[in-house]
């Protein structure tokens, strides 16, 4: 039976009735409704084309024909209950094996970047024996209650911080060179930084308390698309460690290829750098839930160990590993680390003559498809130009340009759009932000009225 399909303000009352009014919208003053989309373009309800410059988990394009056409193949043949053998988790296993350090080889395969976050605290704390946990302030880990608990930015505004987290924030602000503490010029920023979270751990110590891990996400997102110093990971990691800690990489938002020049952002932190466990999500099934938790021998065995299945109704289905086993093939194949490298690097050059131009652009910063810039009142007190920034996003949608703001003041403009993002694109945003950011820079003194979208 074909789907009914309603007008848009039939659409929308009825999700105003019959969909919690906490899931938010893109755009919740004006909508948009998307029926459809192809690679890096999606369309409205009246065929109208829109270039994506957010969507991270349509990593290789939206509606790939390969995906579609694995997926589809699996579905008629078998999606049975991972407790039977099969070879596509396995093989799946094993070719995500082939893209990480030696080291880390046992694999859990979730649902959701919350369901593998969520183990990846079981198995740290298993693993250690620990309990406490440290994070960077304004981190994202996931939606479970578990991880609302180690998210500042979102146990600030609910029940806020728990005895056993510990948020490196009084003692160092966002490991960030342009904001933070130590900034650019400074000789060893990465050092530093690492350092003052060593103090954090020195003093959560005194007060008698353990360490089960540090979580961090391997480029902050949330936290404003913040690039970390060279040196930060390894140092932190070596004081994590002498704490009985274990180290966990959240890759959810910077996997896959996003940075272009390695598969794996905590990969720029150094060859011979390596976290404890790494957990993945949201571009590893194109838009299928899907998500793994990867780890050592030593902390899988311990979980083992404690003589409690782990069951996971979905994880690990012949369908879902068909569909991941897809997404590595097209990354692969349409060399699309290539072009987050290429495409990216054009992006940030167009991005930095418009800071050039315009001085509300404060700073342009990111790797690979994982871009930002700020906007800032002024370029000396830094104060963040947030009203600008929403007013930046509604206008490109107008232009049919989907973007959207992050960051604590909700001041920085992101750039995760799908991998085939091109060089055409590059320029048709960065042509009509130089327009728009002309046209507001003039009127800024005008009241505004923006919801501004923060969008994840
Ligand atoms: C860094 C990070 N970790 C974890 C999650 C949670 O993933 P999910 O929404 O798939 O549960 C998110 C989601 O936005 C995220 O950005």
């Amino acid at each position: 039976m074909a789907l009914q399909m309603f007008d848009k303000e039939r659409t929308l009352q009825m999700r105003q009735k019959l969909i919690g009014q906490s899931c938010r919208l893109f755009f919740s003053h004006e909508p948009l409704k998307i029926v459809k989309a192809r690679g890096q373009y999606l369309y409205d309800e009246n065929g109208t084309q829109y270039l994506d410059c957010i969507s991270n988990v349509q990593h290789v394009g939206h509606c790939h024909p390969s995906i579609t056409k694995a997926a589809t193949a699996q579905m008629e043949l078998l999606n049975a209950n991972s407790r039977f053998l099969h070879d596509n988790i396995v093989q799946y296993a094993e070719r995500l094996a082939n893209t990480l350090p030696q080291k880390l080889c046992v694999f859990y395969f979730v649902n959701s970047g919350s369901e593998a976050n969520d183990l990846a605290l079981r198995l740290a704390r298993q693993y250690t024996q620990n309990k406490d946990v440290v994070v960077l302030n304004h981190a994202y880990h996931g939606h479970l209650t578990s991880l609302i608990d180690i998210s500042p930015y979102k146990f600030w505004k609910l029940e806020g911080q728990k005895e056993w987290v510990h948020v490196v924030i009084a003692l160092a602000p966002l490991p960030d060179t342009y904001r933070g503490l130590y900034r650019e010029g400074h000789p060893n920023p990465g050092q530093a930084y690492a350092d003052t979270v060593k103090n954090l751990i020195d003093e959560v110590q005194n007060r008698g308390r353990k360490i089960s891990c540090f979580f961090v996400e391997s480029l902050p997102s949330v936290g404003g698309h913040i690039i970390l110093p060279p040196g930060y990971f390894p140092k932190v990691a070596e004081y994590i460690r002498a704490a009985g800690g274990v180290f966990v990489a959240d890759e959810i938002q910077t996997g896959f290829g996003r940075v272009g020049s390695h598969f794996w952002a905590f990969q720029l932190q150094g060859e011979d750098f390596c976290p404890d466990i790494v957990t993945m999500g949201k571009p590893m099934g194109n838009g299928h839930p899907l998500a793994c938790v990867v780890t050592t021998k030593e902390i899988a065995g311990t979980f083992t160990a404690n003589g409690v299945e782990y069951f996971n109704t979905f994880g690990g289905n012949p369908v879902s590993c068909a569909i991941g086993l897809a997404v590595l093939d097209v990354i692969e194949k349409e060399d699309l680390r290539a072009n987050a490298v290429r495409v990216g690097s054009q992006l940030k050059k167009l991005l930095k003559q418009l800071q050039a131009k315009h001085t509300i652009i404060g700073d342009v910063r990111g790797v690979g498809l994982f871009l930002g810039f700020e906007l800032v009142k002024d370029r000396v007190a830094l104060t963040p130009a947030t009203e600008e920034a929403g007013l930046l996003v509604q206008r490109l949608k107008e232009r049919h340009i989907c973007l959207s703001t992050d960051g604590p003041w909700a001041n920085v403009i992101k750039f995760k759009p799908p991998m085939c993002f091109s060089m055409e694109d590059a320029e048709r945003v960065t042509e009509q932000i130089g327009f728009i950011l002309q046209a507001i820079t003039g009127h800024i003194k005008i009241s505004l009225t923006i919801q501004l979208n923060v969008l994840y």
